[in-house]
């Protein structure tokens, strides 16, 4: 079946959905506190497994996102390509953007789930950690869905999870686990529409 585009013409949710694209250039435009405030508040509404919100945010402006952008930057020299091409990339994009959100696991599902829910011991440490991943990976999603409803531009930056001890280190979060960065601003230029998605029909099976 052909996707149909008019479908993200229905309603808001469905046209911000349809609009997110990662942009990784940013304006020099800062972007207000009460914009942050509403990124956040979206992302603290995502679902999460039994309820227990075991995501952490840090914002990060001024010389503290500069600070970051320079960790990537020599972070990068130790790697060779493509890792150290996309970690420079990923410090111009930090650097670029007026605010950087990084997202991070608190771990306390991992550390806690048995006493929640029992699971077999040999499985409990694999199924918490990615009850928890997927959790927090709800609320980076919500995160970008509503900064597009805003206007504002934003890039999930997940191959940072190879510098994340570093990352965790710097953010203040070193009990917690890597699950991204995401600088947020005003893009620097109009948007294409970015690459295109696979038609869904390629990836679905309907069992009856
Ligand atoms: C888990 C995850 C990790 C990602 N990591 C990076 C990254 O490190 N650097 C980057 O430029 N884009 C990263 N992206 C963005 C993807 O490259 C992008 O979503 C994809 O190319 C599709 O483009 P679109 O977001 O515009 O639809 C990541 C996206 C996800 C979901």
């Amino acid at each position: 079946m052909q996707p149909d585009q008019t479908i993200f013409s229905m309603n808001e949710t469905l046209k911000t959905i349809n609009d997110r694209r990662s942009i990784r250039a940013f304006a020099k435009e800062e972007i207000s506190d009460k914009q942050i405030r509403i990124l956040l508040q979206a992302a603290n509404e995502a679902p999460s497994a039994h309820n227990q919100q075991s995501w952490r945010f840090v914002v990060l402006k001024g010389q503290k996102k500069v600070g970051l952008a320079e960790l990537v930057t020599e972070a990068a020299s130790r790697f060779s390509r493509p890792a150290q091409t996309l970690l420079r990339m990923s410090a111009r994009s930090i650097a670029s953007a007026p605010v950087v959100i990084a997202v991070a696991n608190s771990g306390y599902l991992i550390d806690h789930g048995t006493e929640l829910f029992t699971v077999e011991k040999a499985m409990a440490h694999d199924f918490f950690r990615t009850m928890e991943i997927q959790s927090s990976a709800a609320a980076v999603q919500n995160m970008l869905l509503a900064a597009t409803s805003l206007g504002l531009a934003t890039v999930w930056l997940g191959i940072m999870f190879l510098i994340k001890d570093e990352v965790l280190a710097f953010l203040g979060e070193p009990e917690g686990e890597f699950m991204a960065v995401v600088p947020v601003g005003h893009a620097a230029r109009e948007s294409g529409s970015g690459p295109q998605k696979e038609p869904f029909g390629m990836k679905v099976k309907y069992l009856d």
